[in-house]
């Protein structure tokens, strides 16, 4: 009877996942999108690839360095000895990594929100958002028109053309009928209220720049319909249905996700495709989902190799399965997040993406089958064991391996200097302390 179970228990858990796809990979999918087929959205996809080239940069170690460089020295300090342990403290302010450090203890946040844009590292630095507009207030949590959204509601604020700082009058539940397609150079900016994003549909950033999304809980996203939906003040038009992803990165660049709490979506958490580059990915609190990142869909999309994707100071949390990510093609640093559960493998891809692990912290399962960290997807190990997936200073718990293969990384200020002693990854626990969304109150630090 044990044995049947544990076999149950092997079957439910290892075998089922593998039989769902994220809706992507199949290859159908682009055929099937006949919604973008048309001149408006060629017409877009051909202008934002000439964008995302610009903003992808020919010497991707220079950025992990400087990242992870900005982290030793703010917890272990220069060589006058280890500094600033805990961040800096301010009353019951307690800011644990740089991006933090750079504007959480501000107790007058609310009235330096712009500061924001000032702490971005990784490949999303020059991300801006909405920082040269006016802000817009949404009031109201309805989304019942798709082609002329009312003023005061989310759909009305991002499909605006210009920059705008998007904050919200008071905590809001909003169920978005259909996928929320947003325009360039906007800010979403939760701060100041608890805004849910729930039991409907996600957000498309497809074919635009320059977003940053801050301070919001994105739960139960569905698969919408489809129907006619406004992108932008100039034009609305007919879209298949949705894939049902908590935010959806298509073609797109320059795109800072930060302090955002996301569980259970359809398909993906996040999903970054088609070249989208120049990403960051920070302070984030994921839980309760099978496939969580898929960072390239396919493998024979050239322009995947565009990809460079931060992830820092996350926390991938409980009830996770898989794909934390899985990545095609680009250039990914996975530094200092704290991985406490996973049921399959924590990082994964397929054509010979360039992974950097660094002080991460890894708590394999209980299950002696799925204590390796790492995944590579069809491929022979003659073929893999060039492409390069390095660790360095992450942290193994409960037996948890990663499976490095390629060129060791040389001459990061990282590795030359004094932090390597430090283990970085022992630290995580308190780096990723407050990931998710914050509570921050009007005139209190956050
Ligand atoms: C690294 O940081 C230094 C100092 O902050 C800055 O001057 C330099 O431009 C950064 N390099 C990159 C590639 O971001
Ligand atoms: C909500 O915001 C819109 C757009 O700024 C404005 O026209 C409307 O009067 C506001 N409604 C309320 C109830 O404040
Ligand atoms: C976004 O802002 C930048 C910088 O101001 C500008 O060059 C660009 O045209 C804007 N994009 C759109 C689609 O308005």
């Amino acid at each position: 009877m044990a044995t049947f179970y544990n076999l149950f228990l092997l079957v439910g858990l290892v075998l089922l996942p593998t039989l769902e796809a994220n809706v992507k990979e199949d290859s159908s999918y682009f055929d099937k999108r006949v919604d973008l087929h048309n001149a408006y959205w060629q017409d877009k996809a051909a202008t934002a690839q000439q964008v995302n080239q610009q903003a992808f940069t020919s010497d991707p170690y220079s950025v992990t360095s400087n990242l992870t460089y900005s982290v030793s020295e703010l917890l272990i300090g220069d060589t006058k000895g280890r500094r600033n342990l805990k961040g800096r403290k301010n009353g019951p302010c307690e800011a644990t990594n740089p991006i933090d450090w750079c504007w959480r203890c501000d107790p007058n946040w609310a009235n330096n929100r712009k500061k924001l844009v000032e702490c971005v590292q990784g490949f999303g630095r020059k991300t801006t958002g909405g920082r040269d507009g006016p802000f817009y207030v949404v009031n109201a949590s309805t989304d019942n028109d798709m082609v002329n959204p009312v003023p005061g509601t989310l759909r009305h604020a991002v499909t605006r053309n210009g920059p705008l700082w998007i904050i919200f009058a008071h905590s809001m539940t909003i169920r978005l009928s259909q996928e929320l397609i947003m325009n360039s150079n906007k800010t979403i900016d939760g701060r100041g209220a608890d805004v849910i994003i729930q039991n409907g549909a996600g957000i498309t950033i497809q074919y635009i720049q320059n977003v940053i999304i801050h301070g919001i809980k994105i739960f139960d996203i569905m698969v919408g319909n489809g129907g006619l939906i406004r992108d932008s003040e100039d034009h609305y038009g007919f879209r298949t249905q949705s894939d049902g992803d908590g935010i959806s990165i298509y073609g797109s660049s320059n795109v800072w996700i930060d302090h955002v709490s996301m569980r259970n979506c359809r398909d993906g958490l996040i999903d970054a495709i088609e070249g989208s580059t120049a990403i960051t990915i920070s302070n984030s609190h994921f839980t309760d989902h099978n496939e969580c990142m898929l960072f390239g869909a396919h493998d024979n999309s050239p322009v995947d190799h565009l990809m460079q994707i931060t992830l820092a100071f996350n926390h991938f949390g409980k009830r996770l399965i898989q794909r934390m990510p899985r990545c095609r093609l680009g250039f990914f640093h996975v530094v200092n997040n704290d991985y406490t559960h996973w049921e399959m493998y924590a990082i994964g891809g397929s054509k010979h993406p360039t992974i950097i692990s660094e002080g991460n912290r890894f708590i394999a399962p209980n299950n002696g089958y799925a204590k390796e960290i790492t995944k590579r997807e069809y491929s022979p190990e003659a073929e893999w064991s060039n492409w390069q997936w390095r660790s360095i200073n992450d942290l193994y718990m409960n037996g948890a391996f990663f499976r490095q293969g390629g060129q060791e990384l040389t001459n990061t200020p990282f590795s030359s200097q004094d932090m390597i002693k430090a283990k970085p990854g022992s630290y995580v626990g308190m780096i990723t302390r407050y990931a998710g969304s914050l509570r921050c109150r009007f005139g209190k630090p956050c």
